[in-house]
C-alpha cells in the first residue's frame, strides 16, 4: 500500500514511522544504561505493530491499562502482561480466562480489602494470581505509602492466603507537573527511593519481593540510576507529544503523531482559518494549558511537519477546529486556500490516538505506506 497524504480523507491520524523508531531507540538505550528490564506500557498506541518494536521478545513483557488491551495483545501472541490498574472483583474472571489461555497475568492492588477478595477468588476457583502491590511514590493517585503499615499488612494477607506477593510497582505521575530538568531528576529519584524502600520493608518482614517496578516517560528519561529496581515501564515516549515537549522531555520535531486536517473555510476579519479537525479529532485534552506555553488544541504544521509560525488550534468544536495565531503573537496574515492540508501536533498522544480506529503510517517522503489498526474500549 502506498498513498499520498492528499489522497487521505481527513481528519486522519498520521504516524511517522521513522520518528517513532528513533523514540523507541532512545528509550531502549536508556533502559540498557540503567540496567533494568523493560516492560513498555502499550496504552498510548494499543497497536501490535507498534508493540512489536518495543517489546524485548514477541511474547512481551508489556503493561496494559485495560483488560481489552490484554485480550487484544494476548490474541497477538503476547504472554507476559501486567494489568496496571488496581483490580476489582468483577474483573477476576476475565483475568482467569486470560491465564487459562496461557498468559502470565500480573494484577495490582493497594488494600487489604482487595487482597482478601483476590485470595477468596483464588481459593474458590483453585488458582493462583500473581499480585504486585501498588505503592504511592508521589501522592499522585492510588497506591499505599512506602512507609505505611498497610504495605506489610497487604503482603501478609496475600502470604497467608498462599499468594506470596510477587513485587511492588509505582508510577510517579507527578513528574508531569515538574517545571525543570532538576525537578524531573529529583522526582525520578523520589520514585526510585520509594519503591526500593517498599521492597526492602517487605523483605525485612520476612517475605520475598522479586519484582520492583517503576516508570513514567519523564522519570525514565531523567533517572541517573535505578539501583534496587528490576523493571521499568514507560509508554508515551513512543510518540511523544506537546505536553512532553513543554516539559523539556523531547523536542517538538520528535513528535511522531499528528492529525492530518483540511482547511474548510475562513473568518478573515478574525484571523481564523477553519479546519475539519475539532475536539473529536484532537480530543478534549488541554494539558498544555497548565504549562508555560499553552498550545491550545494543538500546533499547526505544514505537510512536512514544520510548525506554521505561531499558528495553533485556538478553539475547537466537535468537528471544527479554529486555527489562528497564538494569543499575543504578531505576524503577516497567512492565507491557506480551502482544501489545503495541514498537520496538527497533539497535546496528549494517548487521548488523541484514542479518537481513532487506525494509524496511517507515513514513510520518508510523507507517503502513507501502511495502515495499522488499534484497539479501544474496555
Ligand atoms: C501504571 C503506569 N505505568 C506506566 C505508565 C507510563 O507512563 P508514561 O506514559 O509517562 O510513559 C503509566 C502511564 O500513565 C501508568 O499509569
Amino acid at each position: 500500500m502506498s498513498q499520498s497524504l492528499e489522497q487521505l480523507e481527513t481528519p486522519a491520524l498520521l504516524l511517522d514511522e521513522a520518528q517513532m523508531d528513533r523514540n523507541i531507540a532512545r528509550m531502549r538505550e536508556q533502559v540498557r544504561r540503567l540496567g533494568v528490564s523493560f516492560r513498555p506500557h502499550v496504552k498510548t498506541h494499543k497497536c501490535i505493530e507498534v508493540a512489536r518494536r518495543m517489546m524485548e521478545t514477541p511474547e512481551g513483557p508489556i503493561t496494559v491499562s485495560t483488560l481489552k488491551e490484554a485480550e487484544y495483545f494476548a490474541q497477538q501472541g503476547v504472554k507476559d502482561i501486567l494489568y496496571a490498574v488496581c483490580i476489582s472483583p468483577n474483573k477476576l474472571d476475565h483475568v482467569a480466562a486470560l491465564q487459562d489461555r496461557g498468559v502470565r497475568m500480573q494484577i495490582i492492588l493497594d488494600s487489604v480489602e482487595a487482597a482478601r477478595f483476590v485470595a477468596e477468588h483464588a481459593s474458590r476457583t483453585d488458582r493462583h494470581f500473581d499480585v504486585l502491590i501498588e505503592v504511592d511514590s508521589d501522592g499522585h493517585r492510588s497506591g499505599v505509602a512506602p512507609d505505611s503499615p498497610d504495605l506489610i499488612a497487604i503482603a501478609q494477607a496475600l502470604q497467608r492466603a498462599g499468594l506470596p506477593v510477587r513485587g511492588v510497582m509505582t508510577h510517579a505521575g507527578s513528574s508531569y507537573e515538574c517545571r525543570s530538568p532538576e525537578e524531573i531528576r529529583a522526582m525520578a529519584e523520589q520514585e526510585r527511593a520509594a519503591i526500593v524502600q517498599a521492597a526492602e520493608r517487605i523483605r525485612a518482614a520476612g517475605m520475598a519481593c522479586p519484582v520492583v517496578s517503576l516508570g513514567s516517560t519523564p522519570t525514565a528519561l531523567f533517572a541517573s540510576h535505578l539501583e534496587g529496581v528490576t523493571e521499568l515501564r514507560a509508554g508515551v515516549f513512543v510518540f511523544f507529544d506537546l505536553f512532553m515537549a513543554g516539559l523539556g522531555v523531547c523536542r517538538i520535531d520528535e513528535i511522531a503523531l499528528s492529525v492530518l486536517a483540511t482547511v474548510i473555510g475562513h473568518q478573515k476579519d478574525k484571523g481564523w482559518t477553519i479546519l475539519d479537525a475539532g475536539w473529536m479529532a484532537m480530543s478534549r485534552d488541554r494539558g498544555t494549558a497548565r504549562q508555560p506555553v499553552d498550545q491550545g488544541y494543538g500546533v499547526v504544521c505544514d505537510l512536512g511537519g514544520t510548525p506554521l509560525q505561531d499558528f495553533i488550534l485556538v478553539d475547537a468544536n466537535q468537528e471544527h477546529g479554529v486555527m489562528a495565531r497564538r494569543p499575543g503573537a504578531a505576524g503577516e496574515p497567512l492565507h491557506l486556500p480551502v482544501g489545503t492540508q495541514v498537520r496538527i501536533l497533539p497535546n496528549h498522544a494517548c487521548s488523541t490516538a484514542a479518537q481513532y480506529g487506525h494509524y496511517d503510517v507515513t514513510g520518508p517522503g510523507h507517503e502513507v505506506k501502511d495502515r495499522w489498526q488499534r484497539v479501544s474500549g474496555w
